[in-house]
Order: structure tokens, then C-alpha cells, then sequence
């Protein structure tokens, strides 16, 4: 499939139907399982982006007004839609990210996870009464923001779309996502799946294009009034920054360095094995990678003779050969990773290079599986994110020690640790500075924990109930009951008049609420 009339062209999803760019531009997607040229894709730009949140402001009134059963409904056969769908959604998946079939098929799996989870939310998300006494009725109500722009990465483009697109939609926003330019196919996909089920048209726009131009665009639109944001930390504080002057929200789940902890009672087998999935899944592109493995000094050699014996079994290939690792997402990003491997190098680490690469590797963006021992927690490998298949491990001898070395980085935004003591376990767990701890499980969780960051991984939170709520802001109603009207004619079968036994209304100064306080 090189002919160019072979390539797949997509268009953006706005208000039910797909439409070019106004530009008439489109860019280039790369299998960077191949290095082809495989998909023409509509290039979006301020004018797309502004049709597209203009259309959500028109649809969120009605999105709005549906009931939240009728909502979670719609979400809820969305979510089957996308299992019928599963083997194309991850295919397509799989040729513009290069992830493995079987990543692929686990983050379609997700992406209908959250449909089904936030659907059955809908009619669930109660606000709470608030005892002010009995003359006043006092209660709290999850307002959706109106026009939410969402802006995805490219290391788990389908899923991380519906992380933020179903509990969008399901509080009642209308929402305007902006893929990565590396992976802009699955999330139309997504949005056009949506509005076949009944989605409204306008509710769930996708409009691909480049991140200075069409992301930017999105989060300077004056109709735009929340900004879920996931990629780097970089680009996440132009986001910040743009969403400060506009006063508006915005989740950021940025980057991390995460520290993963093994202390010399865990079961070794089991923490090596999570240690090894933790930095490998995906090729390390994963924001919560367990990229920092801490491992007690009595069991250092051993854990590394574990992690070296699973690399050497690790098979690399194109997404669709059914191997552990794809290659990364571009060879623009594949630099980067190699820059940290010389770099490596240059700062004293032992670099241990591991992998089992597919005889006839096609000229793909493919990387391998690297430990590096040696490392202190101070040097840049230890402290920059790389975003690959490179496990850092550092020795350590005290509790109090390691809790510091995790807790000495710029990131907070996961952190594993395998032990058989639960006292340690919670110990520990209470001091990291992390968003997740994950317990003699990397990972463990799933859509319904929450998840997000600390420090310069972020803010807010994606998944769970907690999720949830970030997409809404609540809303206090306050009622005073006027005193009951005094009757004259205790039996009377004549209905009072509406305005005769009316008592005067109250001044509001006349009658101060205890309760009232003057905020500014
Ligand atoms: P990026 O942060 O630039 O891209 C993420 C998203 O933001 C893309 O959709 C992009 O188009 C958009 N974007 C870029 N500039 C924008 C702007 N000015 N305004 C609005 N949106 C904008 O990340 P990039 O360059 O793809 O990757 C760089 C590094 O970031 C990676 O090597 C990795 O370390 C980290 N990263 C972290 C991710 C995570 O899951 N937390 C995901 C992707 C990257
Ligand atoms: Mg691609």
C-alpha cells in the first residue's frame, strides 16, 4: 500500500459530518511500524476549530437539557459499539501509533470501559442538601462548563480520548477534541461511532491539526470554557498559562519520572516482572512509566539478573506481528530516546541493551529495551523523562533513604512499591509524592480509580468519580421559606385567594439570614 490513492483521507468530524479543512490542507500520518506514508489527514486550523466550538455551543442548551439517564443511555451503547468494533478500532490504532495488537486491543477494551463506566454514572452523580435549619432549603447541583476542548497525546490516542470524552459528555458538556498530529485517526473514529448512537451532532466534534495551530486555537476560543490537556510539560504550561489569562479550568496530566520501589521482602519474581511491564508496555510511552526502579542493595543483583533475563526474551516488531514492542510513535521521538541513551553513556551509567528485534525489521522507528545500573538519582537520566523503554536502577539501603530519592524529583505522578509488609506498604504509601501508588501491582486500578499528578506532572484528575467532577462546578442553591400564610377560616372549602393572605414579603435586610455571609 504505497500508491497514494491506496492511502486512507480523513476529514474532520464537526456537527455530525465530516468536512476538510477550510485550508483544503491535510498532513501526512506515518505507520512508524513501516515508516509509510499511510493516511492524508484533514489539517485543521483556527477557522475548523472554530466551527467546531461553535457547533458544541449550539448543541450543549439541548446535550444539557437530556436526562441524565437519556445520556447515560446513549453512552452506554456507545460503549457496545465500540466492542463490535474493537479488532478495526485497533487496527487502526495499531498502523498509526505502532503499538502492538494486543496494547491496541487493551486500550480499545478501555476506551469502551469508560463509555460504560461514566454512562452508567449519569443518573448517579447526586449533590448533597445542606442543614441550614428548617426555614431554608439549601442544596448542591454538578453543572457541566459548556464547550470542552480536550487535547490527547499520542501514546494511547483512542483511550486517553474517551478518559476526558466520557465523563464530558456524560455531565452534559459538549466537547471539541484535538488528537495528536502523530495519531488523529482513532479519535475520529470515536467521534463519529458516538454520533451514530445517538451522540447529538455538534455534542462530540474531533478536528485534527497541528498543536501550535489547532491546539493553541482551541484553548484561546472565547467559547471554549474548560481544557482537559494530557501531553508534556511544556506544552501543558503554554496551556496553563493561556487558561489563566482566560480564567477558565483546565486538568493537566503531564509527564513523570515515576519511582518504583522494591524492598528487599517483596517476592522478587513478581516485583521483577512488574518492574520489567512497568517501563516496557507501550515501549515506555506511558506518562505513569515506572521509569525509576529503586531496589534494596540485598536483592540489587538479583533483581537485575530477573530484568536482564526478561530482556532477553523481549521480542520487538511491527505493531501487527504479534511481538511485546512496536516501535516508538516517530523517529523524530526515537532522537529523543537515543539522545538519553548516548547521553547515558556520557554521565558514567552502564548501559545493558536487551531485546530479541524481528529478523526483517521494516525501516520503522524501533528502539530496544535498555536497564541502566550505575545511576544516581542526580544525574539527568534519573531525572528527565524519556518516554522509552529505559529503566533506570539505583540501590538503596533505608526506608527513610528511598522514600527521600523518590520524592527528590520535579514529578509526582506515580509510584509503585512491592514489599510483604503492610505497615511499610501504607508507610510508605502516605509519604510519596504521587498522585497513584500502586502496591505489589504496577498499575493496579483502573477506570474507576483516579488518576493524575502532583508537582510538575500536573493537576486535576481523569477517571473515577473524581473525574467526573472535574468537568462540572458546583452550584449552590439557597432557598428561604416564606413563614406560612395565616388562615382566617380554619375549615374553609373555598380556595384562598392567590394574593389575599399573602404576608408582606420580607426586606431583605428586614430579615438577616443567620447564615448569610458577605463573600466577596
Ligand atoms: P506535546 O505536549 O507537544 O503534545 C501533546 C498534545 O498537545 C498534542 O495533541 C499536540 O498537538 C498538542 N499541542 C502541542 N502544542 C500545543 C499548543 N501550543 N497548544 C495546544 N496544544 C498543543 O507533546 P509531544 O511533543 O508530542 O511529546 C513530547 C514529550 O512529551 C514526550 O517525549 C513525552 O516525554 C511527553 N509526553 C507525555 C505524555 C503523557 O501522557 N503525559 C503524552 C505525550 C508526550
Ligand atoms: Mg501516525
Amino acid at each position: 500500500m504505497t500508491a497514494v490513492d491506496q492511502r486512507l483521507t480523513r476529514d474532520a468530524f464537526i456537527a455530525g459530518e465530516w468536512r476538510a479543512a477550510r485550508s483544503g490542507r491535510r498532513f501526512a500520518s506515518i505507520d512508524p511500524s513501516t515508516g509509510e506514508h499511510f493516511a492524508d489527514v484533514a489539517e485543521g486550523g483556527p477557522e475548523d476549530i472554530d466551527e467546531a466550538v461553535r457547533s458544541a455551543a449550539a448543541a450543549f442548551p439541548g446535550w444539557r437539557a437530556r436526562k441524565p439517564l437519556e445520556r447515560g443511555r446513549i453512552l452506554l451503547k456507545l460503549a457496545e459499539r465500540i466492542d463490535a468494533e474493537t479488532e478495526m478500532l485497533a487496527e487502526l490504532e495499531t498502523r498509526d501509533s505502532g503499538k502492538p495488537t494486543a496494547t491496541a486491543l487493551a486500550d480499545v477494551r478501555g476506551t469502551a470501559r469508560y463509555f460504560e463506566y461514566y454512562g452508567a454514572m449519569a443518573d448517579k452523580l447526586q449533590g448533597e442538601t445542606i442543614p441550614l435549619g428548617d426555614d431554608y432549603v439549601s442544596y448542591t447541583r454538578h453543572e457541566p462548563f459548556g464547550v470542552v476542548g480536550v487535547i490527547i497525546p499520542w501514546n494511547g490516542p483512542i483511550q486517553q480520548a474517551a478518559r476526558s470524552v466520557a465523563p464530558a459528555l456524560m455531565t452534559g458538556n459538549a466537547v471539541v477534541a484535538k488528537p495528536a498530529e502523530q495519531t488523529p485517526l482513532s479519535c475520529l473514529e470515536l467521534a463519529r461511532l458516538a454520533f451514530e448512537c445517538g451522540v447529538p451532532a455538534g455534542a462530540f466534534n474531533a478536528v485534527p491539526g497541528f498543536g501550535e495551530v489547532a491546539g493553541a486555537a482551541l484553548v484561546e476560543h472565547p467559547l471554549v470554557s474548560k481544557v482537559a490537556f494530557t501531553g508534556s510539560v511544556e506544552t501543558g504550561r503554554l496551556v496553563a498559562s493561556v487558561a489563566a489569562q482566560r480564567l477558565i479550568p483546565v486538568t493537566l496530566e503531564l509527564g513523570g519520572k515515576s519511582p518504583h520501589i522494591i524492598f528487599a521482602d517483596a517476592d522478587l519474581e513478581a516485583a521483577a516482572k512488574g518492574a520489567w511491564l512497568g517501563i516496557n508496555v507501550n515501549a515506555g510511552q506511558v506518562c505513569s512509566a515506572g521509569s525509576r526502579l529503586f531496589v534494596h542493595r540485598t536483592v540489587h543483583d538479583e533483581v537485575v539478573a530477573r530484568l536482564t533475563q526478561l530482556n532477553s526474551t523481549l521480542t520487538i516488531g511491527p505493531g501487527a506481528a504479534d511481538c511485546f514492542m512496536g516501535p516508538l510513535v516517530s523517529a523524530e521521538h526515537k532522537q529523543k530516546v537515543d539522545f538519553y541513551l548516548a547521553l547515558a553513556a556520557e554521565e558514567g551509567a552502564t548501559v545493558h541493551v536487551g531485546g530479541r528485534p524481528a529478523a526483517d525489521l521494516p525501516p520503522g522507528s524501533y528502539t530496544r529495551p535498555v536497564l541502566l545500573t550505575g545511576v544516581s538519582n542526580d544525574m539527568r537520566v534519573a531525572r528527565e523523562e524519556i518516554f522509552g523503554p529505559v529503566l533506570v536502577i539505583i540501590p538503596f539501603e533505608t526506608e527513610d533513604e528511598v522514600v527521600a530519592l523518590a520524592n527528590d524529583s520535579e514529578f509526582g505522578l506515580a509510584a509503585g512499591l512491592w514489599t510483604s509488609d503492610v505497615s511499610r506498604a501504607h508507610r510508605v504509601a502516605a509519604q510519596l509524592q504521587a498522585g497513584q501508588v500502586y502496591i505489589n501491582e504496577y498499575w493496579a486500578g483502573g477506570v474507576e480509580t483516579p488518576f493524575g499528578g502532583v508537582k510538575n506532572s500536573g493537576y486535576g484528575r481523569e477517571k473515577g468519580v473524581a473525574g467526573a467532577l472535574d468537568y462540572t462546578y458546583l452550584k449552590t442553591v439557597t432557598l428561604r421559606l416564606l413563614p406560612q400564610p395565616p388562615t382566617s377560616t380554619a375549615h374553609s372549602l373555598e380556595p384562598p385567594t392567590p394574593t389575599s393572605h399573602l404576608p408582606e414579603p420580607p426586606t431583605p435586610t428586614a430579615h438577616p439570614s443567620a447564615h448569610s455571609e458577605l463573600d466577596s
